[in-house]
């Protein structure tokens, strides 16, 4: 349910804190009033002190009780959040955009493909698609991050790949001599190669850095994807979140109001998209 003042954070309860990677952790949060969203919305969330800054929940959309967000720490408010214990108190906005059209995938043959940190939106979208399986025809995953020790959600990846209702094949772009990783080695594109796919009908969506996000859409579009079935989660600066403050402006769209999730038919004409 959105907040009624989409400017004031709610009070928030860090449940736990778990290390990831070295430098990304999850954060498991019980806000003050209950706040549930779509997958691939994000929210705002307040450091008291220190400031806000976007993230799109990794967790399952129907567990409306807590929510998790994985943050990267890439600066100034990431560095905060990374040092928040058990038991703080943060603050909380949203949930805000657009989110993943997951009705409009029904009956269509589905990939997924997720990138370092783009793997929390991820997490959240495959959750709700593992939940509603059989609306789709077939659904794919491709994951890839850079080595083994930075793979993010290892150990739940892993599990994804045995499942018999998902096609699922993980690489790292090197494997630092890690003789236990039992995925691939190579870039995320090179385990696009081969796949059995209905090209014409089905559903891309791509979640990652921007520029394994430019270089996975390149791909798709050679194996004969279609640019509306594409579906891109665009991160550009933010501040107010709600399509009042301009930060997010792209072209004729505000990401945070419009987006984050658009189809690549839809913002491919302009010149910013993978910055
Ligand atoms: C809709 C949306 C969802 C996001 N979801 C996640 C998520 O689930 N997990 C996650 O780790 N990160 C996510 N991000 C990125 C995250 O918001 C930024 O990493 C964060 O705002 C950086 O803040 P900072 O103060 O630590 O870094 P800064 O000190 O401000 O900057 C450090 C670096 O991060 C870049 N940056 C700063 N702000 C943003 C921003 N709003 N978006 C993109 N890059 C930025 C800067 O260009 C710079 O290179 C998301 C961003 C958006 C817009
Ligand atoms: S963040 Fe203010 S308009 Fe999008």
């Amino acid at each position: 349910m959105p907040n009624k003042n989409p400017y004031r954070p709610i009070k928030t309860e860090v449940l736990d804190v778990l290390t990831e990677t070295p430098i990304i952790k999850t954060l498991k949060l019980k806000p003050a009033e209950q706040i549930t969203f779509k997958t691939g919305q994000f929210i705002e969330l307040t450091i008291p002190g220190a400031g806000e800054a976007p993230f799109t929940p990794s967790s399952r959309p129907s567990v409306t009780d807590m929510m998790e967000v994985t943050v990267m720490k890439v600066g100034k408010v990431t560095e905060k959040i990374h040092r928040v214990k058990k038991g703080e108190t943060v603050g909380l906005r949203g949930p805000f955009g657009n989110g993943y059209p997951v009705d409009d995938f029904k009956d269509k043959e589905v990939l997924v493909v997720g990138g370092g940190c783009g793997f929390a939106p991820v997490r959240s979208l495959m959750y709700e698609l593992f939940d509603r399986i059989g609306d789709f025809k077939k659904l794919l995953f491709r994951g890839g991050c850079k080595s083994p020790t930075e793979f993010l959600y290892k150990n739940e990846t892993a599990e994804w790949v045995k499942r018999k209702d998902l096609d699922a094949v993980l690489t790292v772009d090197t494997d630092d001599g890690d003789k236990t990783w039992e995925g691939r080695v190579g870039l995320v594109t090179s385990i696009l190669d081969g796949i059995n796919f209905d090209f014409n009908t089905g559903i891309a969506i791509v979640c990652g850095p921007p520029v394994m996000m430019k270089f996975t859409t390149a791909k798709l579009l050679d194996l004969g994807f279609r640019d509306p079935n594409i579906y891109l989660s665009i991160e550009k600066n933010m501040s107010c979140g709600i399509g009042k403050c301009g930060h997010c402006r792209m072209g004729e769209y505000y990401v945070c109001k419009d987006g984050p999730v658009f189809t690549y038919d839809s913002i491919k004409n302009y010149p910013d998209i993978w910055e």
